[in-house]
This record gives C-alpha cells, sequence and structure tokens, in this order.
C-alpha cells in the first residue's frame, strides 16, 4: 500500500490556517497555496538520489553533487492544482508540466476528465500529481489512470487538505502511489466537501462564485 504522510511542519500548518479562513481574500489564497505548494516540495524531495559531479570552481576542480535519477514531470488537475504550481516549479525549475482537466458532477461527485496534454517523454519521467483537495479521491484516481495510461510508472500525489475516505480510495485503487498532504481532515460531508476543509479552493483561487 502506498505510503499517507502529513508534512505538518510549522510553516504549513501556519499557512493552512490562514487559508482556511474564510475572509481571506483570493490574492492571499493564491500567494499562499502557492508557498504551501513550495513547501510541500521541499519536503517531498528530501529523499532524491544524487550523484558525483566533477566541476571547476573558480579555485579549483571539485568533486560534488547533483541530482540524478529520473527528471519530474508536475500534474496539476485543473483548475485548482494550477494555484499550486509556481510554488512546485519555485524549487524545481527544470521539470516539465502536464495538465490534467477534471471537473466533478456536483450530483453525483463523479469526475469528469475534459483535458490532457503530457510531455511526449513522460512515460520516462516521475509524475507529480498536484490538487488542493483530495475528497472522494475520483478525480485524483482518475488523473493517476491517465497518466498510467500513458506509460507513466513512478507517480506522486500531494494535496494540501485529505479526507480519509479520498485517502482510502487512493490507496485501494492505486497502491503504488504515495500520498502527500498538509492535512487530513475529519470529514467528507454528504455534499462531497471536507469539513472543516476550506471551501471550494478552485472558486477561492479563481475568485469565481
Ligand atoms: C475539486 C478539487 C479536486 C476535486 C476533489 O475540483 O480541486 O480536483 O474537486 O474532489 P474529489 O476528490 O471528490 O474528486 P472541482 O471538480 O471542484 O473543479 P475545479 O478545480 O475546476 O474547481
Ligand atoms: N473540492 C473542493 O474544492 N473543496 C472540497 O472541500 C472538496 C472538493
Amino acid at each position: 500500500m502506498g505510503k499517507f504522510t502529513v508534512l505538518d511542519h510549522p510553516l504549513i500548518q501556519h499557512k493552512l490556517t490562514i487559508i482556511r479562513r474564510k475572509e481571506t481574500s483570493s490574492n492571499e489564497f493564491r500567494r499562499i497555496v502557492g508557498e504551501i505548494g513550495g513547501l510541500m516540495t521541499y519536503e517531498i524531495t528530501r529523499d532524491l538520489p544524487l550523484k558525483d559531479v566533477e566541476i571547476e570552481t573558480p579555485m579549483g576542480k571539485t568533486t560534488q553533487k547533483e541530482i540524478a535519477g529520473k527528471k519530474l514531470t508536475i500534474v496539476p488537475i485543473l483548475r485548482a492544482g494550477i494555484g499550486m504550481l509556481n510554488g512546485v516549479l519555485d524549487m524545481i525549475p527544470s521539470a516539465k508540466v502536464g495538465v490534467i482537466g477534471m471537473f466533478r458532477d456536483e450530483e453525483t461527485l463523479e469526475p469528469h476528465e475534459y483535458f490532457c496534454k503530457m510531455p511526449n517523454d513522460v512515460a520516462e519521467r516521475e509524475c507529480l500529481v498536484v490538487d488542493p483537495m483530495l475528497a472522494t479521491g475520483g478525480s485524483a484516481n482518475m488523473a493517476i489512470a491517465a497518466l498510467k495510461k500513458r506509460g507513466v510508472k513512478d507517480i506522486k500525489l500531494a494535496v494540501l487538505v485529505a479526507a480519509p475516505d479520498g485517502v482510502k480510495a487512493i490507496q485501494a485503487e492505486h497502491p503504488d502511489v504515495d500520498i502527500y498532504a498538509a492535512a487530513e481532515d475529519d470529514d467528507l460531508l454528504d455534499n462531497g466537501y471536507i469539513f472543516p476543509g476550506l471551501g471550494d479552493a478552485g472558486d477561492r483561487l479563481f475568485g469565481t462564485k
């Protein structure tokens, strides 16, 4: 079964509380979702493999470390995943970006895919799927399945707020995928929203509604 890790660094917890507040403006919400995305990336990449590399400083030759292994593709789930993207790219500027568009039917809570554009070499890359909310898990499960269909073998999922049901759903359908969250919340309400959550992440990011 994939690991589920809550990244409870004090800075992440503090920033998450700010965006949970209903009076937080879209402007501030957007900025902080990006910042948390960056801080989470810092923690998620802690065990990236390194290799020795010969370089020359102005003072002479030396052996130093650089990141080895597979190149990364960041996969934001539209729309709300876009909010985390710049923060992640601040940490890994050389990553490629593949986007996947999903919306949930408000009645049935079933996800629908409406767009997918991946780098040509995505199958050879590690993918980090990002979305602020993991509620029923339907959207993330479908996004992960779309990556696997394109040959991707190495996938991680990063969310800000996870509902226990969503975590279980990913672990059941994609046991090879590790999940990282800034918080695991209490409950999934009957209307599909997470409690206490932070409301509709897409609407708050983009000022819609
Ligand atoms: C939200 C959120 C996730 C999904 C989570 O997107 O950003 O993608 O719901 O719910 P689930 O785990 O039950 O699938 P939404 O469908 O509201 O679209 P949006 O990002 O365009 O607002
Ligand atoms: N999508 C959101 O934006 N918020 C929730 O609480 C659940 C799904």
